[in-house]
C-alpha cells in the first residue's frame, strides 16, 4: 500500500534524516515506527503525506508515485494526526472535524452531519461539539484529532506520537479506542511512538530505527520481541522483552480445572477443610468474590461474610502476563477464569501458567518443545476437579 524504495531525506543542514529507507507497509495495518529521537521518524511520516521532500528516492501510495500527485490532493486523503491535536483553537470541535469534507466541497450541512458521527465514533459526548479545544481534556483533544484525521474517510492514516501528551490510563484508552476503530475500520496506519509498549500493543509490524535515520529491523511483534536483529534492537526492546512476549499470547488455550467454589452463603462452619487451604468464594450468580483462608475460618457467620483476599477473575482474551501477575499476586497461587459475563468457569494453576509462558517462548524463538506438558499441571491442589460450586451433602 505504501512502498518506500531506496529513500534518503538530507536537510539543507547536512544532516541525514533517513538512510536509504526501503519498506513496505501492507494494506489495512498498523506499522509502528520505533527509535531514539532524532532517528527520523517524523521525517518517514511527513514524507508520505509530501509536508517534507524526499532527497531521493520514490515513495508510493496505493501504487501511484507520490512525486507526481497533486500535493493538497494527497494530502486529501491523507489523514494526519500529531501529538498536540493540532486542534484550531478558535474553530468548534464540529467545525475542526469538519475541516477536510468541507475542503472537499461537502457543503456545511454534510460536513456537519459527518462530524457529528465521528464524534460518537471517538467516543466523545454529542455536546463536545459546541465547545472549542480549549474547554476539552487533552484526552478528549486527541480524540477529537483522530476524529478529524478520519472525517474524509481517508485510506491511509499517520499518527505521529498522537497519545505521547497524555497520562498513561488515558493513554491507555485512546490505544483500545484505536484498537476498536482500525478493528471496523482498517485503515493503513503509521503510527510513531516512544513507547515500546504502545508499539507491541498497537502495531501489526514494528519498524526499528537508529540514528541517521537507518532501519534496522521491522517485524511482527512477536517476532521482534523473541528475535531481535542485533544488540541495539534488544537493548531497545529493553530487559523485560520476555514478559513483553507475554503480552501477546492470550490465556485461551491455557488449561483449567473446573473449580470447586464456596457459594457465599455457605455458613463458614460447613466449609469443609480438606480441599486445599485456599478456596475461592462465589456470588449466587457464580462470580468470584474472593479467596477464603480455611486456615482462618470466622466461628460463625457465611463464607461471604469472611475476610476474603482479593480476587481479580481474567478471561480469555486476557494475556499470559496479566494471568502470571494474578498467580503471582493471589494467595492460592492460581487464577480464577470466568466466562464473558463473568462466571467462573476454572481454576487454572501457576504450574500450568509457567508452562504455557515457557512454550510461548520456545515457539517464538523456533525452538521445539516436548509435547504434551501443559495439562498435567493445570490441576491445582486448591482446585480439585469437581462440580463448579458445591454444597454440604
Ligand atoms: N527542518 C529540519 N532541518 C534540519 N534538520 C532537521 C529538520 N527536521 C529534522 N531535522 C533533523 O533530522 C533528524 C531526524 O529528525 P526527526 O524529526 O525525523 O526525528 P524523530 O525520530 O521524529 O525524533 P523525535 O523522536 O525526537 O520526534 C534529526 O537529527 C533532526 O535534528
Ligand atoms: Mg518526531
Amino acid at each position: 500500500m505504501i512502498k518506500f524504495d531506496a529513500v534518503s531525506k538530507r536537510y539543507p543542514n547536512g544532516t541525514t534524516a533517513v538512510d536509504e529507507l526501503s519498506l513496505d507497509l501492507p494494506e489495512g495495518g498498523v506499522t509502528v515506527l520505533v527509535g531514539s529521537s532524532g532517528c527520523g521518524k517524523t521525517t518517514t511520516l511527513r514524507m508520505v503525506n509530501r509536508m517534507v521532500e524526499p532527497t531521493s528516492g520514490t515513495i508510493s501510495v496505493g501504487g501511484r508515485d507520490i512525486l507526481e500527485a497533486d500535493a493538497a490532493e494527497l494530502r486529501r486523503g491523507i489523514g494526519y494526526v500529531i501529538q498536540q491535536s493540532g486542534l484550531f483553537p478558535h474553530r468548534t470541535v464540529l467545525d475542526n472535524i469538519a475541516t477536510v469534507p468541507l475542503l472537499l466541497g461537502w457543503g456545511r450541512r454534510k460536513a456537519r452531519a459527518r462530524a457529528a458521527e465521528l464524534l460518537e465514533l471517538v467516543g466523545l459526548p454529542a455536546d463536545a461539539g459546541k465547545r472549542y479545544p480549549h474547554q476539552l481534556s487533552g484526552g478528549q483533544q486527541q480524540r477529537v484529532g483522530v476524529a478529524r484525521a478520519l472525517a474524509a474517510d481517508p485510506p491511509v492514516l499517520l499518527m505521529d506520537e498522537p497519545f505521547g501528551a497524555v497520562d498513561p490510563v488515558v493513554r491507555t484508552q485512546l490505544q483500545n479506542e484505536l484498537l476498536r476503530l482500525q478493528e471496523e475500520l482498517r485503515k493503513t496506519v503509521v503510527f510513531v511512538t516512544h513507547d515500546i509498549d504502545e508499539a507491541v500493543r498497537l502495531g501489526d509490524r514494528i519498524a526499528v530505527f537508529r540514528t541517521g535515520g537507518r532501519l534496522v529491523q521491522c517485524a511482527a511483534p512477536a517476532e521482534l520481541l523473541a528475535r531481535p536483529a542485533d544488540d541495539f534492537v534488544a537493548d531497545f526492546l529493553g530487559a523485560e522483552r520476555g514478559l513483553k512476549l507475554l503480552s501477546l499470547t492470550s490465556l485461551a488455550d491455557v488449561p483449567s480445572a473446573p473449580g470447586r467454589a464456596i457459594p457465599a452463603d455457605e455458613p463458614a462452619g460447613a466449609v469443609p477443610r480438606d480441599g486445599g487451604r485456599w478456596r475461592l468464594v462465589t456470588s449466587a450468580r457464580g462470580e468470584p468474590l474472593g479467596w477464603l483462608d480455611t486456615d482462618a475460618l470466622p466461628a460463625g457467620g457465611t463464607a461471604g461474610e469472611a475476610a476474603l483476599a482479593p480476587v481479580r477473575p481474567l478471561r480469555d482474551t486476557d494475556s499470559l502476563l496479566s494471568a502470571l501477575n494474578e498467580a503471582v499476586s493471589s494467595p492460592a497461587g492460581a487464577v480464577a477464569r470466568v466466562s464473558a459475563d463473568g462466571v467462573l468457569t476454572g481454576i487454572t494453576s501457576r504450574e500450568a501458567i509457567h508452562d504455557r509462558a515457557g512454550r510461548s517462548h520456545a515457539e517464538a524463538a523456533g525452538t521445539p518443545t516436548p509435547a504434551g506438558t501443559a495439562g498435567a499441571a493445570a490441576t491445582d491442589a486448591t482446585a480439585p476437579a469437581g462440580t463448579a460450586t458445591e454444597r454440604p451433602a
